[in-house]
């Protein structure tokens, strides 16, 4: 379908919000009664994905965000990622869930996993919206998965192209005619 104001849609934004109503869904149903659950957002891309999700649980929750930078994200990445905001609360003994909005190679997802591990949480599952499983190049596991896509660039509901599209409703192609419109120049402040 082509969308003749912006990108090309990929996943129509009622599709997401049917996906994301089933992630509340099921994950209200796996944690149920087991008490202290916090979502853990991964800025800034999952900020969209953690408000709607966070407002369909039915179950109690607590937000929490966290920002890592990732060095190389083409086909020779190093993989290498570096936190930038931790948590403000500990999580050690609770039940954690990493929300993010895509993963790409999959080193950020892996890295944190690792850092999150070592606290001593009671449990650690992940939930991603989109997948490129093409770019893949660690091996992560992801517990409440939505779509994979293919290895294009992809922008809309968190997701940016230089920090453009980011609340587009639905998750769009971004084509080089429009990352020509938003290539960014020096002194760009965005
Ligand atoms: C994106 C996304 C993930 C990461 C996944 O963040 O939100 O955190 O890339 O890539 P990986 O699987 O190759 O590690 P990005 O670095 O674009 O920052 P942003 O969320 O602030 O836009």
């Amino acid at each position: 379908m082509n969308n003749n104001e912006g990108p090309e849609v990929l996943i129509a934004e009622e599709d997401i919000r049917k996906r994301v109503a089933a992630f509340a869904d099921q994950i209200s149903r796996d944690y149920a009664g087991k008490g202290k659950l916090v979502l853990v957002g991964v800025l800034k891309g999952a900020f969209i994905l953690l408000a709607d999700l966070s407002r369909r649980l039915t179950i109690p929750h607590r937000v929490e965000f966290i920002a890592v930078s990732s060095y190389g994200k083409s086909s020779v990445s190093t993989g290498a990622v570096r936190l930038i905001m931790d948590l403000r609360e500990d999580i050690d003994n609770k039940h954690v869930l990493i929300v993010e909005d895509i993963v790409d190679t999959g080193h950020t997802l892996h890295y944190l996993l690792s850092l999150l591990k070592a606290r001593s949480p009671a449990s650690l599952r992940t939930c991603a919206l989109v997948r490129k499983s093409e770019r893949a190049q660690i091996d992560v596991s992801i517990d409440y998965l939505g779509f994979d896509v293919p290895d294009v660039w992809v922008v809309g509901y968190g997701l940016d192209y230089a920090e453009q599209y980011r609340t587009l409703p639905y998750i769009g192609i971004l084509h080089p005619r429009e990352e020509a419109k938003h290539t960014p120049t020096p002194g760009d402040g965005c």
